[in-house]
């Protein structure tokens, strides 16, 4: 109950402006307030939280990530040199492989042994995405369309242990059965030569087990997975997760989720694994959930008017109450609360950029709004990091949301990309309980009959986490033109010293493309705090992290 009342008195104190009585210095100077709660712990925040999703689609694995081994562009073993290395600098916790809609049409066993012997097929996206389009025709013949089968399963792992990523790989449940599966379990499981596929592994050059714990069963088994009713992806769930051996290694099994806000998937496929007992529900590590926030306006990335700014944070917003929701419909039948959310495909997603080849689709440098983007994803998984356990941003290069931008030997770090960095601090720290409070920012959109309406949200959020007697605080100021004099008062320690670290940009579109390649990068600078509050001004469209030595 307490817990509830503090928000309500803050926000009614400040709309009273009774907030003197609450903090009789801060009336004067600062509109805004962050309160954090140190002794108030949320959880600790999985280093899941900063996992990465690459799919078979566009330029994304061909170019993105394999460039091959006898390329001019630098690499180890034909995976891309500066991906690698910049990669390993954010301790990425997962990544998630084939797919992804590809994942559901494709076969491990063409991804394995000799590349000169792998099959070659039709790419499920140049297939599905642009059959129907001019676009196809342009595409030429090269892996985007055809899939060489040259990046696969070994080469996957193998990028993984590169950047001290743990694999995630996702089951096919639409198109290969359950054996299949299980084939791909042995292949990356089983002891070396006990196995036929364990054999086979060691004679590719892998004589010890990949040893993969994440597993998906299928993607988006309501749509591109198979079109899936959810009592019918419940049985599926059930066939593809029964008895699987665990060659010693500990098992996380993820379900394919809802889409966005679709309750009716999770509590019907909840539902149908609890008819056959809760210990089918115990099964599953993890529950899918994919939101896309989608683009505004032409859906161009670096297009946008103000209110088309505002708009896309404001949809971006909307991932918490989608977790929240979910969340408690899981609630509903795993009281236990043994399951918890995979947030494993998430972002905006705009057109591609008409400079990219056909073939890189949904190819774009993203821009500063993207990053606040990032950042109000990223924060929201921290206040719930006792729901959350994985979340992987869609993609992790060349697609959508994506954290790189390479096209041959260009290579750029986008946006999202210095966000990634500027939270990792975050990762493995506990989340505490922090409260905001500061005036809303103001839009309009077009309602169902095209009628404009008002629409406001938050006008500063964000998420503060506790490691030893380092405190770090991360915040969103999405308000297009003011910044935000806030105070920031710290209950149950004080600083000893601060630093801050800032992403913004006084032009909302700034983006870095590959002839301006640093245009936006975070900078730091020195804070001069003692005490336990401070008065602190977050600059306009900026993402700000504050980091804090307590005594
Ligand atoms: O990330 C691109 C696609 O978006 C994925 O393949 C699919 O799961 C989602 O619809």
């Amino acid at each position: 109950m307490q817990k509830i009342s503090r928000r309500t008195f803050v926000e009614s104190a400040l709309a009273t402006g009774a907030v003197a009585l609450l903090a009789p210095r801060s009336i004067k100077a600062a509109d805004s307030r962050i309160e954090i709660l140190i002794n108030e712990p949320i959880g600790p925040i999985a280093p899941e939280i900063y996992s990465h999703f690459m799919e078979h689609l566009g330029g994304v694995i061909y170019d993105g990530v394999w460039v091959g081994e006898r390329s001019k562009i630098p690499n180890y073993n034909g995976i891309r040199k500066a991906l690698v290395d910049n990669l390993k600098r954010l301790k990425p916790g997962v990544i998630r492989y084939p797919g992804g809609c590809f994942a559901d049409q494709y076969d491990w066993r063409d991804g394995v042994g000799p590349r000169d012997k792998r099959p070659t097929r039709v790419n499920f996206w140049a297939d599905t995405h642009y059959k129907t389009t001019k676009a196809y025709e342009d595409l030429e013949a090269g892996p985007q369309k055809y899939e060489s089968n040259h990046f696969g399963t070994d080469e996957f792992v193998s990028f993984c242990k590169m950047v001290g990523a743990q694999p995630y790989l996702a089951a096919n449940v639409r198109s290969r059965d359950v054996r299949v599966f299980l084939e791909w379990l042995e292949y990356c499981n089983a002891p070396p030569d006990l196995t036929t596929w364990s054999t086979e592994r060691a004679k590719n050059g892998f004589r010890d087990p990949h040893r993969v714990s994440f597993w998906g069963v299928g993607n988006e088994s309501w749509g591109c997975g198979g079109d899936f009713m959810p009592e019918e992806y419940a049985t599926e769930l059930r066939k593809f997760t029964a008895w699987l051996p665990t060659y010693g290694v500990q098992l996380k099994l993820i379900g394919s989720g809802p889409n966005g806000g679709d309750v009716n998937w999770t509590r019907k496929v909840f539902e149908g694994l609890a008819q056959k007992g809760s210990r089918q529900i115990a099964k599953l590590y993890g529950w899918g959930l994919h939101y896309y926030c989608g683009s505004t306006g032409q859906q161009v990335a670096n297009e946008f008017t103000v209110n088309e700014w505002y708009d896309l944070l404001e949809r971006a917003n909307r991932m918490e109450s989608l977790i929240e929701d979910h969340w408690r419909v899981m609630g509903e039948l795993d009281r236990e609360r043994r399951v918890k959310l995979v947030v494993d495909e998430w972002g905006a997603w705009h057109k591609q950029d008409p400079d990219m080849p056909p073939g890189y689709l949904y190819a774009y440098a993203g821009t500063l709004r993207d990053a606040l983007i990032s950042a109000l994803n990223l924060d929201t998984f921290q206040r719930h990091a006792d729901k959350v356990a994985m979340a992987n941003p869609a993609q992790l290069v060349n697609t959508i949301h994506s954290l790189f931008h390479t096209y041959e030997d260009k290579f750029v770090l986008t946006p999202n990309y210095h966000v990634f960095e500027m939270y990792l601090p975050h990762s493995g720290a506990t989340g505490v309980r922090t409260e905001f409070v500061a005036p809303k920012v103001s839009f309009t959109r077009l309602d169902a009959q095209r009628k404009e309406v008002p629409v406001s949200f938050w006008g500063l959020n964000g998420s503060a986490s506790l490691k030893g007697k380092q405190l770090v605080l991360t915040v969103v100021n999405p308000h297009h033109n003011q910044e935000r004099e806030t105070e920031i008062a710290i209950r149950g320690a004080a600083i000893k010293s601060g630093e801050i670290r800032a992403l913004t940009s006084t032009d909302l579109h700034t983006r870095n493309t590959f002839a301006i390649p640093r245009a936006l990068e975070p900078k730091d600078s020195p804070l001069n705090a003692n005490g336990s509050t401070i008065t602190f001004k977050f600059a306009p469209a900026s993402v700000t992290r504050l980091l804090f030595d307590l005594t």
